[in-house]
């Protein structure tokens, strides 16, 4: 695996076409310089920006994710497109977390077209936070495609998460403080992880399963649990019948 110093990132950018790819264009116009690591692609509006986007990007071993919207207020759709990916960005970091992928390799940030030098500044930070982290996996101390699986478990789960969110995930005041306040409550901490971790994690052990493992050490290992909560999901697991649990109740397979 390479050092951090030795690669050259690979950062992929959504940027809204309204703002913050006027902004990068600008920056280039102005010859503001920044590390040359980022793949842009345009969209017009950040909050077209789907978690399958961002999971799939990671699977394809995309170092970091950028997504650039307009400033919020500004958002030319909606007129609340922003707020959107807004919500996306906290769902997916704490997806991404629970999968073994460190959450600061995705960055979310507000840039006008107006704003070319702050463009600019964001990508150096940025380019450099990715530069330090290492490659993709690298600053994770996982198999890379230990990671893949486990985001493709999640993009799996891409549609019934859009499911949850619309109906019990709703933000009540539109405000970035709103949205902060509100990711961060207990309450939603405990249904969050009852409603997507928690099935996430089943997904997941059913897929190691597939693979052919069978102890609950081998699968916590492989998914970066602990034992003790893959024990738990896989007793679940067999109570509804999809996995057979021997007498020892440390090896499962999946029922026939
Ligand atoms: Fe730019 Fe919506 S149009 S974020």
């Amino acid at each position: 695996m390479a050092a951090p110093s030795d690669f050259k990132p690979i950062i992929v950018g959504f940027l809204c076409n309204w703002c913050c790819y006027g902004g990068a264009d600008l920056c280039g116009v102005s010859r503001f310089q920044y590390p040359p690591y980022l793949r842009v692609i345009r969209l017009m509006c950040s909050g077209r920006v789907d978690l399958e986007f961002i999971f799939r990007a990671f699977a394809k071993k995309a170092d970091g994710v950028f997504i650039g919207g307009c400033h919020l207020g500004d958002c030319h759709y909606n007129p609340e497109g922003n707020y959107d990916a807004l919500g996306n960005s906290m769902v997916a970091k704490r997806i991404l977390e629970n999968v073994g992928v460190n959450p600061d390799r995705l960055r979310l940030e507000w840039v006008s077209a107006g704003e070319g030098i702050r463009f600019a500044e964001i990508m150096n930070e940025f380019g450099a936070k990715i530069k330090a982290l290492g490659l993709f996996g690298y600053s994770e101390g996982r198999d890379v495609a230990d990671l893949q699986d486990g985001l493709e478990a999640a993009t799996q789960m891409v549609p019934y998460i859009k499911l949850v969110e619309r109906e019990r995930f709703r933000v009540p005041k539109r405000t970035e403080d709103g949205y902060r306040e509100f990711f961060a409550r207990e309450d939603y901490n405990v249904l969050f992880k009852d409603l997507v971790l928690d099935k996430l994690a089943m997904s997941r052990i059913m897929g190691a399963l597939r693979q052919g493992l069978a102890s609950t050490e081998e699968v916590a290992q492989k998914l970066g649990l602990e034992p003790a909560e893959v024990a738990r999901h896989m007793h679940l697991l067999s109570q509804q019948g999809v996995v057979k649990i021997d007498g020892s109740h440390v090896r499962a397979a999946i029922a026939a």
